[in-house]
């Protein structure tokens, strides 16, 4: 069967991310894809997950606590400051962002496409050869088709050269169904 849109994104990490590697949750909200990148890289590995709401980091804090995993780094901030926690020389493995607002939790508080695009970028100077930056497009609420147009837009323009760029989507679903957007370093 097709894979359904979170399936295929943990899909491309599982299959360019090694054990011990270093990787980013842009938007840890409730910790499901944190969780799913502290496991992907085990022990010897580190992600770093960033949130700008209180609730994500302590909800993620608290899922990470009871899997016991100890290799995450929570950051309450924005992921458009990723190079001040990073250190300079970081080389990433593997990201991703799940982009819109929290679920069941305020609709008001959504990523916005000038930030992403600013943790993006950062990211994208990280990457190591073959790691991809995974983002999944949520897009059906307020100003959520902004931040859609905003990254197509920017990913479809990134040098072929460099950058292998992807777009995954069901486009026979109702009402705005998600897809995933992969940018692989060549
Ligand atoms: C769709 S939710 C993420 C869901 C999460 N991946 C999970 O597995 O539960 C989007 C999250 O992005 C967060 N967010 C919004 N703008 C952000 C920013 N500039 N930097 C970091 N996180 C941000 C929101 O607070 C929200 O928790």
């Amino acid at each position: 069967m097709l894979k359904g849109i979170i399936p295929f994104a943990h899909q491309l990490l599982k299959d360019s991310v090694e054990k011990g590697a270093v990787t980013v949750d842009a938007t840890s909200g409730n910790g499901n894809d944190t969780l799913f990148l502290s496991e992907l890289v085990g022990e010897a590995g580190k992600v770093y997950a960033f949130d700008i709401q209180k609730q994500a980091i302590e909800t993620t804090k608290a899922l990470l606590e009871e899997k016991n995993c100890h290799n995450v780094h929570l950051i309450h901030d924005s992921h458009s400051k990723i190079k001040q926690y990073l250190p300079s020389n970081t080389e990433i493995s593997g990201a991703i962002f799940n982009l819109g607002y929290l679920p069941r939790s305020d609709k008001q508080i959504i990523t916005k496409g000038d930030t992403t695009i600013q943790a993006i970028e950062s990211l994208l100077k990280m990457l190591k050869k073959g790691a991809r930056i995974v983002i999944v497009v949520y897009h059906g609420h307020e100003g959520g088709k902004e931040e859609k147009d905003e990254v197509l837009q920017f990913a479809s323009e990134l040098d072929q050269k460099s950058f292998g760029v992807i777009q995954y989507q069901f486009i026979n679903q109702r009402n705005n169904p998600p897809f995933v957007v992969a940018i692989e370093r060549r």
